[in-house]
């Protein structure tokens, strides 16, 4: 099995978790970054970053970015926001 492999598997594998990250991520964004565009607006917006390459790009982007989240808040709305949902 190639390290791709593993990599996508370990992936699928917590399915639910995924889930259920992905609603706590927008439900922050809606709470605490929603007043200038919706989370759809900010997916939309990501299109051209490689899902691969999102979590560091959205970890950088956000340093400068309006609305502070915490560290907290931060991982699990990159998250949400990384995961290609439709
Ligand atoms: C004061 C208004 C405002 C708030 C609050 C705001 N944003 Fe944005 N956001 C913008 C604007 C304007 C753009 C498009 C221009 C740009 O890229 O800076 C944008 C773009 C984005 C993008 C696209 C990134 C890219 O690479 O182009 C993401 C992702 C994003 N916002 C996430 C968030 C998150 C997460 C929050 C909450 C912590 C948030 N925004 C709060 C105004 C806002």
């Amino acid at each position: 099995m190639s390290t791709r492999s593993i990599v996508a598997a370990a992936m699928l594998l917590p399915l639910t978790a995924v889930a259920d990250d992905i609603s706590k991520g927008e439900e922050i964004f809606n709470r605490k970054c929603s007043q200038c565009h919706t989370f759809a607006m900010a997916q939309a917006m990501l299109e051209p970053v490689k899902e691969k390459d999102r979590p560091e790009h959205l970890r950088a982007f956000l340093e400068t970015h309006p609305a502070k989240l915490d560290a907290n808040e931060k991982d699990v709305v990159i998250k949400a926001l990384s995961q290609r949902t439709r």
